[in-house]
């Protein structure tokens, strides 16, 4: 990302907390001005008591109702956008083993994580097309390289996304609108303090945020990483039949049925 110069302006999803709120401060700290957006503030309140270029637009993505007064808020904060980090997920795992497993998680998912990047970029796109050259970033997971059990829901929705961004990124090339999809390994924010399982190559929110800020400069189309962790999923992904030895859950008396 450049350094900002006439307070350029970018809209971030899912900002109180995480990666995205790792990343408003780095936005911040270049001088940009930033549009933060969540449910609800979260950990971004001392951050906006404390800053004047940074403001904040409530928005639950799976809520339709909420597009047109989301489109208002942003036009009145700003007459173009230069960048959207489209941010904001969550993740649940499905358990097989269970006697009704939450097959509507499949849904609850799909709803948060790809139906709500798409309604984000229906309400930002029109403020995107006003820069010069803009930048709208999706963030899609390490876990679309190769299979991972129990992420039947949210591999799926990040897997969605991923190439959602990649047709958009052939027919936004026409408004100069570039298109980057962020592939983060596992970094330690809430949605995976959860988690039960070992997390190789875990990174800080903070340390991820600057990866992704610093990779964002160029532009790419992808940016995944760390790098140690995409090399693991290569061999996953090439190697399917070791992959599945190695991390298939393995059949209990209780999985019997
Ligand atoms: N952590 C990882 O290892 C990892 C790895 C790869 C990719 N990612 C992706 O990175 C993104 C950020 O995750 P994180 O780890 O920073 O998780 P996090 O700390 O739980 O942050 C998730 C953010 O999304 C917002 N959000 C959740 N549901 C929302 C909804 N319905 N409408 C609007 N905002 C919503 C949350 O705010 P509210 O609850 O206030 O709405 C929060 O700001 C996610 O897309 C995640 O899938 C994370």
């Amino acid at each position: 990302m450049n350094q900002a110069t006439q307070k350029d302006t970018v809209w971030i999803t899912g900002a109180s907390s995480g990666i995205g709120l790792a990343l408003t401060k780095c936005f911040l700290d270049a001088g940009w001005k930033v549009i933060a957006s969540a449910r609800g503030p979260g950990e971004l309140s001392a951050l906006i008591d404390a800053n004047e270029n940074l403001s904040f637009v409530p928005f639950d993505m799976t809520d339709e109702s909420q597009m047109d007064t989301v489109r208002e808020a942003l036009s009145a904060q700003t007459d173009k956008l230069d960048c959207a980090v489209l941010n904001a997920g969550t993740c649940e795992y499905l358990d097989i083993t269970e006697t009704n497993p939450d097959w509507k998680m499949m849904d609850r998912i799909m709803s948060v994580n790809f139906i709500g990047l798409v309604n984000s970029v229906e309400v930002s796109l029109p403020l995107l097309k006003k820069s010069p050259r803009a930048h709208l970033v999706g963030v899609s997971s390490q876990a679309v390289q190769a299979a991972f059990p129990k992420a039947e829901a949210y591999g799926a929705s990040k897997a969605a996304i991923r190439y959602f961004l990649s047709s958009l990124r052939m027919d936004l090339k026409q408004y100069n609108v570039d298109v980057t999809c962020l592939l983060p390994g596992f970094v330690d924010t809430p949605l995976t303090q959860k988690n039960t399982f070992d997390m190789p190559f875990l990174m800080s929110a903070d340390d991820a945020a600057k990866r992704m800020f610093t990779a964002l400069k160029s532009r790419p189309f992808e940016y995944a990483f760390p790098k140690r962790l995409t090399a693991m999923l290569w061999i996953g992904r090439h190697f399917p039949k070791l992959w599945l030895s190695k991390l298939a859950p393995k059949k209990s008396s209780s999985t019997s049925a």
